[in-house]
Order: C-alpha cells, then sequence, then structure tokens
C-alpha cells in the first residue's frame, strides 16, 4: 500500500473516496476539495487497467488530500484506510459493459464483493454517510416512451448490470438490517474529461481526430440520456451532504440522443465525413433506451442538470484536442489488445 502525506489538522471531516483515480471519482474529488474546504479526502484506488495516477496529478501537494493504492475486496487494506473516516463514497468499479460481455469475473469480484466488503468495513467503523454509486442500467431497458423512476423495479441486462444491481441489493440489505446510514445513486450515461475511451464519447472523439473510422453498434438507433460529469459530481455531492439515509436518488441529464445523432453532431463539430462511420455488430444484449426521471433529487435536495449537452460536448471535444498526450500514453498500451479483441480491427498507435 502506497501513500502520501495527509495534513492532520483536527477541525476537518474526512471523506473517503473510492476508484478516484478514474473517469467520475477523480473529478469528484476535486469537486468535494473545491467546494468543501473543510474536508479532507481520501482517495482509495487499485490502480486498474481504467485507474491513472494522471488524472489527480494537480491535486498532489494538497494538504487536504491523500492517496492510497489499495483494492477494495482487501479486507486489511480497507479497515487500515478507514480509520478516522467518517463518510465514504463507492464510485471503484469494472464499469465497461462490453468488458463485462468478454469476462464477467472481474464484474462479480469488484463490484459485488468489493461492495461488501466496504459495507462491513464502513459498518464497523461506524461511518455517518455511505453512498452507493449506481447506474440507471439496474433497471435495464426502456421501449420508446417513460422514463426510469426509483420505484422502477430492478431488471438488470449486462454481467455489468447485474454486478451493479446485486452491490445496490446488499446496500439496501445492510440499511434494512444494520440500520446502516447509506444511500444510493443512479445516474444515466455521463461524458466529459478524464473518461477513459473505451466507452462511446472519448472513443469515436479519440478515433475521429485521428481520422480513423468510429464503430457504430447495430442500428445506431439506441438511445443514451447523457450528463456532464459535472453535474454528476454536484449531485453526488448533494446526495452526500443532504439525501435521507435509506434513500435512492436517480440522477440524469434530461438529453436524450439516438447514438446516430450523437455521431453525426461528433462528425459535424470535428469537420470530419459521414464515410468515417462503421456500422458493427451488436453489442449482444445491447439496451435499446435509457431515460432517467431526475424529479426526486430536484425536488428534495434542489440539484438540477446545469450544463447543456451541446455545450458540454463543445468543451469535451476540446478537452480531448487540449490533452493528446494523455490520450495517447492510454491507447498505446494494454489498450491495443482491447481494442482488437473487441472490434477485430487495430486501435491505438
Ligand atoms: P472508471 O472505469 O473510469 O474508473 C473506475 C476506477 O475504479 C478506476 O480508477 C479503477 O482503478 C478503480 N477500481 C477498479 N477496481 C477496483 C478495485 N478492485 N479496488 C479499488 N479500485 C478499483 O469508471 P467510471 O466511469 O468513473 O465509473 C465510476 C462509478 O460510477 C462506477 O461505479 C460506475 O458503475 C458508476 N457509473 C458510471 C457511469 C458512466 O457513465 N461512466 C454512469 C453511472 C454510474
Ligand atoms: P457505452 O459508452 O459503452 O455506455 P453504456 O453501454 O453504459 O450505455 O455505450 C453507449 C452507447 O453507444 C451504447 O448504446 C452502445 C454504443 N456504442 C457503440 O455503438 N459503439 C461503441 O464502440 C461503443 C463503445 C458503444
Amino acid at each position: 500500500m502506497h501513500t502520501s502525506a495527509l495534513d492532520l489538522g483536527s477541525d476537518m471531516r474526512t471523506t473517503l473516496v473510492t476508484g478516484g483515480c478514474g473517469f467520475i471519482g477523480s473529478n469528484f474529488v476535486r469537486h468535494l476539495l473545491e467546494t468543501e474546504p473543510d474536508t479532507r479526502v481520501i482517495n482509495f484506488d487499485a490502480l486498474t487497467y481504467a485507474g491513472n495516477l494522471a488524472n489527480v496529478a494537480d491535486l498532489v501537494g494538497n494538504p487536504r488530500y491523500r492517496f492510497i493504492k489499495g483494492d477494495v475486496t482487501d479486507r486489511e487494506a480497507v479497515r487500515v484506510a478507514l480509520v478516522g473516516v467518517d463518510a465514504l463514497v463507492h464510485f471503484a468499479a469494472e464499469s465497461h459493459v462490453d468488458r463485462s460481455i468478454l469476462d464477467s469475473g472481474p464484474f462479480v469480484r469488484t463490484n459485488v464483493q468489493g461492495t461488501q466488503v466496504l459495507l462491513d468495513a464502513a459498518r464497523h467503523v461506524g461511518v455517518s454517510r455511505y453512498v452507493q454509486v449506481s447506474t440507471d442500467e439496474v433497471y435495464g431497458s426502456l421501449g420508446a416512451e417513460g422514463a426510469f423512476t426509483e420505484a422502477t423495479p430492478l431488471a438488470p441486462n449486462s454481467p455489468y448490470a447485474a454486478s451493479k444491481a446485486a452491490a445496490d441489493l446488499l446496500v439496501r440489505s445492510y440499511v434494512h438490517t444494520f440500520g446502516m446510514p447509506a444511500l444510493i445513486t443512479r445516474c444515466s450515461n455521463n461524458y466529459g474529461p478524464y473518461q477513459f475511451p473505451e466507452k462511446l464519447l472519448p472513443l469515436f472523439i479519440s478515433n475521429l481526430l485521428r481520422d480513423e473510422p468510429v464503430p457504430v453498434y447495430g442500428d445506431g438507433l439506441n438511445v443514451r440520456d447523457w450528463i456532464h460529469v459535472l453535474d454528476h459530481c454536484a449531485a453526488v455531492a448533494a446526495v452526500l451532504r443532504k439525501g435521507r439515509p435509506g434513500e435512492v436518488y436517480n440522477i440524469g441529464g434530461r438529453s436524450e440522443w439516438t447514438n446516430i445523432r450523437l455521431t453525426h453532431a461528433l462528425l459535424d463539430l470535428l469537420g470530419k465525413p459521414r464515410s468515417l462511420i462503421r456500422y458493427v455488430a451488436d453489442r449482444p444484449g445491447h439496451d435499446r433506451r435509457y431515460a432517467i426521471d431526475c424529479a426526486k433529487i430536484e425536488t428534495e435536495l434542489g440539484w438540477k442538470p446545469t450544463i447543456p449537452f451541446e455545450q458540454g460536448l463543445s468543451d469535451t471535444i476540446a478537452w480531448y484536442k487540449a490533452n493528446a498526450p494523455w490520450v495517447e500514453q492510454i491507447r498505446s498500451g494494454a489498450y491495443r489488445d482491447y481494442y482488437a479483441r473487441q472490434y477485430g480491427t487495430p486501435g491505438g498507435t
């Protein structure tokens, strides 16, 4: 376990964030440090293929920030990391649906077993808050109409979604059985800076910036409800500080787009030709449509999505253009093997 220094001042509260070197976790750690001057943040992350210290490089030296390299399934590492912690936000996960189809083993281990280890450790320490960061994918797929509410039955369709739903049910059971002060958030598709280029938006942006084709699954008419990662972070922080223990809160951007419409928008924004679109075999079990009803968090906690999708998309493209070395470092590694296995063509450099 590698650690860096943490200021030991006493008038502060300490929040442990798991998965803080990933896409959403790194944005969330930065958000907490910027918006809560009396909060210390411990970032607990195993640094898997998706974890990247470069995502939090700007935080090194901040006396309220500390990094611990550790695995959420490692009971002893988790026990030690939680000493003195009063709140925990659990982002760490295997997060990509296509990888869960290739091999679901790591998803069950990290997402299910890891959550169980954290819940037990958090219960023993007696944290005042435990936030489980989950996904709308636990609800399954929608038809043309309607939106997921917190009362929608769980019906996960991918191994990834099933592992997240299992974790949510464990959290629910700890609330019910032990009175654990836990809360669950279920958010729609995130986009923004530091997203690993295996997910649709950063994959397509980074391919197009190199004039490489973009693989659209199936007929391209699947619908996702997009939210900027900073809006998601603000929502998780609102749930952490103001949410009612035992409750589930849906989070969404009220921004539904078909994949092909989104692909056309990216091509237009980047000035690239439609001939770069490749329709490829559909993802097995591909959920048709996600849409989130986030009225509960809006009404109860006063949160709302603030970043219009078109604006966020332009900003995200600008970020990927300005951070080409960040992308290149990822695309030249094990990413190439994954790309070849998933798409049957070479990717990366
Ligand atoms: P990510 O893949 O970018 O990052 C995951 C992070 O978790 C990485 O830093 C990785 O090193 C770490 N990690 C993985 N296994 C670990 C383990 N065993 N122990 C400790 N750390 C480990 O994921 P993301 O997109 O930032 O998603 C974060 C969370 O948000 C996940 O729980 C995901 O299910 C949820 N979520 C994501 C989205 C989305 O659109 N990306 C939407 C809703 C919910
Ligand atoms: P993704 O970013 O993997 O998120 P999720 O599966 O969690 O929604 O995919 C978003 C949508 O884009 C989904 O409908 C699948 C589709 N997609 C493609 O068409 N091609 C791709 O190469 C990828 C990664 C996704």
